[in-house]
């Protein structure tokens, strides 16, 4: 999609972070824009920070962890700017790391949010945009933590991992309909995703609290303050409008990174290349 112009995006966690910067950057485009979120106070901000700077946009509570609410997310979409072009499957929460301190509602919080969210999404949007035949994109926001385990082993991390994977299958799937997926996969970017358990429901119990010293806090703290050195997320938001208008699959933003990815894959490459050695023959 090269022209936004009277086009639809719809975002989910549109209310902060990097969902309101896609918001001001689809807006700034001369897209219609509808933000879906769990935090009502800040939706409401967004949504008149964006109208009092000339967007056409509207908001709406919404649980991504609800397939229903979904739904009514996109059905209200529809009512309002009639069709769809662009959904952004963005929200997201933090939720800790390591073998012992993980709850497994933690678990469930994270993988809720994380992976079925952006479920939810595809299977609430996907048949809309199909619907009118003009194209459009899924722009669905993964993490480094789906391309390296850096943050350990825990729900973040499986949960992005998902989310690359699920979106590469999808981009190979969608070609063909003149439908674009990208999955976005920013290092630390400044915005509230350290303060995730200010959105978590009551169902996934009470926050975890970690005690001083344990790797958790070192690394929630660690986390803290990378987030707050981090990116500013309009210019993420500038990558992923760049990567929608060329069809791009990948946005990264922390080319400083690639170390690590590269560590990876050729980690996998070697062990491919040894498996074709004649001590792991039957
Ligand atoms: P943020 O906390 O500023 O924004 C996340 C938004 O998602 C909030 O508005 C929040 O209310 C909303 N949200 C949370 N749970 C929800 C639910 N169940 N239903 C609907 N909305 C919900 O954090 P940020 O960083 O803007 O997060 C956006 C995405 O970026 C997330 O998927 C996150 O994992 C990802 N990301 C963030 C990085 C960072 O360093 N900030 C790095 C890599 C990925």
């Amino acid at each position: 999609m090269r022209d936004f112009t009277g086009r639809t995006a719809f975002i989910t966690g549109g209310a902060s972070g990097i969902g309101f910067a896609l918001a001001r950057a689809f807006a700034d485009a001369g897209a219609n824009v509808m933000l879906a979120d769990i935090e009502a106070d800040a939706l409401t901000a967004a949504v008149e920070a964006l109208r009092n700077a000339g967007a056409n946009v509207r908001g709406i509570i919404c649980d991504v962890t609800n397939p229903a609410d979904v739904d009514k997310a996109a059905a209200a979409t529809i009512e309002a700017f009639d069709k769809v072009h662009v959904a952004c499957n963005n929200a997201g929460v933090g939720g800790g790391s390591g073998v012992d301190p993980v709850s497994l509602e933690t678990w469930r919080w994270v993988l809720d949010v994380n992976l079925m969210g952006v479920v939810h999404g595809i299977r609430a949007f996907l048949p809309l945009i199909r619907s009118h035949g003009e194209g459009g994109h899924i722009v669905n926001t993964a993490s480094m933590a789906g391309m390296i385990s850096g943050l350990g082993f825990g729900p973040y991390t499986a949960s992005k991992f998902a989310v690359v994977g699920m979106s590469e299958g999808l981009a190979m799937e969608l070609a063909p309909l003149g439908i674009g997926v990208t999955v976005l996969c920013p290092g630390f970017v400044r915005t509230r995703i350290g303060e995730s358990q200010r959105n978590r429901p009551q169902r996934y119990g009470p926050a975890p609290t970690w005690p001083a010293g344990s790797r958790a806090s070192t690394l929630a703290a660690q986390v803290a303050a990378l987030v707050q050195a981090g990116m500013d997320p309009a210019d993420v938001a500038t990558r992923v409008m760049n990567a929608v208008r060329e069809d791009r699959l990948y946005v990264f933003t922390h080319p400083e990174m690639r170390g690590e990815t590269e560590q990876r894959f050729s980690a996998i490459l070697q062990a491919m290349d040894a498996s074709a050695a004649p001590a792991n023959k039957p």
